[in-house]
């Protein structure tokens, strides 16, 4: 026999339970943690493990979580009554075979480590009962881990039914266990529910098990913000509060210095360079990717976006879906829109708003400028108040302004239009044919002035 080979891993995850402390229309397990559901953040991580499969006991909100998870591929078992956490196993049983081994996660536990369901699950491997426990400050409400002079789990007692000799105890059940399928269907199957709370507790099988003589192995887990339950949104919160502390430190780890760790939020995945400056109340979420020693002022928002080296973004902008080159220098309260993309030494100043254009090396936009569907040519400037008139309505067109054209403040571009290279346009031009390269262009009423003309007066 091959010790090495590893049985097939199926992960269940209990979510049936309604949550009604969140008081939301939105089931607990879809309720967000750091931008993503607490059911994805616990599947993500099961993910990690490489399991043969992945089944969710569901019950209330179950057309909702299902249509949140529909780009899982996933089992899914219906508890349609709450009878306690050994009745919503035996709802995913039909489903793990036999011999593949069976961890069992809590879709409302986000935070539990990768690193510690694969030490629970070698724990599982030889045979025992891996059980992962954690020592409590306030071990209220949770089931306590009894064990017998040696050290040994005999049982786990649920808070409700344990005397108060029992309920001294701070080891607590953190409900993730593992084992081979096929001993937990018997003892499912053996199951009472003549206790406190009428249910039939999965917790009860540990002393099955120690009756039956199948050894009980407890992992401690190394943290208790890892194995914590969110019940409601003061708890939802301060796991928040958990996982935002450990991005910063990742952040840092990496080369990141933030000026201040607790005024930094993460809700997707950042990827730093060294010497890379973070100001606070900045907000990262989706895929964010910042170069060597980028610095990115106080209050901006970046979501799914990559900053080259040496870029400096200023206070407040807002950056979505775009794409930004090296040593650019960017706002303060600038707004890059999807399709933004930035070449090298770019200059984007307060208010300008850029969608879906590119602006090439060294051009540009200083003050309260739009730049929608346009291609902005290398060295180009554009003056204060320009906009690139993109949308008639119906349809978007393009404005193409070529390398080293000078766009004089207040122009109104009609697109589609071009302005060729070297061109430049006069202040206040509304151009809405194109101009010659390296030619003079604008569009402007002659200024006049009436002479003689009085300002009306106001009779009392
Ligand atoms: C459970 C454990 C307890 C442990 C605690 C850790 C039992 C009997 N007790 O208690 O030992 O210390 O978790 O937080 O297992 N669920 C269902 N269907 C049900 C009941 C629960 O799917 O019928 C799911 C819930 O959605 C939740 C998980 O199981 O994800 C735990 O349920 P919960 O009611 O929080 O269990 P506790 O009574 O707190
Ligand atoms: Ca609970």
């Amino acid at each position: 026999m091959n010790v090495n080979a590893n049985p097939p891993l199926s992960v269940v995850i209990l979510a049936a339970g309604q949550g009604k402390r969140m008081r939301s229309d939105l089931p607990k397990v879809l309720q967000p943690l750091a931008g993503k559901p607490l059911l994805q953040r616990v599947i993500d991580t099961a993910r990690e493990l490489s399991p043969a499969a992945i089944h969710v006991v569901y019950g209330h909100g179950g057309e909702q979580v299902q249509a949140a998870m529909r780009h899982e591929s996933l089992g899914w078992a219906l508890q349609a009554e709450q009878k306690g956490t050994g009745h919503a196993m035996a709802q995913a049983m039909p489903a793990v075979p036999d011999d593949h081994l069976l961890l069992v996660l809590y879709g409302d536990v986000p935070l539990v480590r990768a690193d510690t369901l694969r030490e629970l699950v070698q724990l599982a491997h030889n045979g025992p009962l891996a059980l992962l426990t954690v020592m409590l400050d306030d071990p209220t409400g949770y089931g306590r881990i009894l064990r017998d002079v040696a050290g040994n789990v005999r049982a786990i007692v649920e808070h409700k039914d344990a005397t108060d000799e029992q309920r001294a105890v701070r080891e607590g059940n953190t409900g993730v266990m593992a084992m081979r399928a096929g001993d937990l269907r018997r003892y499912l199957g053996a199951l009472r529910n003549d206790n406190a709370q009428g249910e039939y507790y999965l917790t009860d099988v540990i002393a099955m098990a120690v009756a039956d003589g199948l050894a009980v192995a407890p992992l401690v887990a190394s943290s208790e913000s890892e194995v914590l339950g969110v019940n409601d949104r003061l708890q939802l919160a301060f796991l928040e509060g958990v996982y935002r502390r450990q991005c910063a430190e990742a952040a840092m780890r990496a080369g990141a210095t933030l000026a201040d760790p607790a005024r930094f939020d993460q809700r997707g995945v950042l990827t730093v360079g060294r010497d890379v400056f973070i100001d606070v109340n900045v907000v990262f979420e989706g895929n964010v990717v910042l170069g060597d020693r980028v610095r990115i002022g106080p209050h901006c928002v970046l979501r799914d976006v990559t900053i080259e080296a040496d870029t400096q973004v200023f206070s407040h902008c807002n950056f979505d879906k775009a794409t930004v080159g090296p040593r650019c220098q960017i706002g303060p309260f600038a707004r890059l829109r999807p399709g933004a993309t930035l070449g090298p030494d770019v200059h984007v100043g307060n208010y300008v708003e850029v969608k879906n254009s590119t602006l090439d090396a060294g051009a540009k936009a200083n003050h309260l400028t739009y730049l929608g569907d346009a291609s902005v040519g290398a060295g180009v400037n554009v003056g204060a108040g320009t906009i690139t008139c993109n949308y008639d309505g119906v349809n978007k067109h393009r404005t193409v302004i070529e390398a080293g054209a000078f766009i004089g403040s207040g122009s109104m571009l009609v697109a589609p239009v071009t302005v060729g290279a070297g061109a430049t346009i006069g202040a206040g031009t509304t151009l809405t044919k194109d101009a010659p390269a390296d030619q003079l262009t604008l569009a402007r009423a002659k200024q006049m002035t009436l002479p003689g003309w009085k300002r009306p007066v106001k009779t009392k």
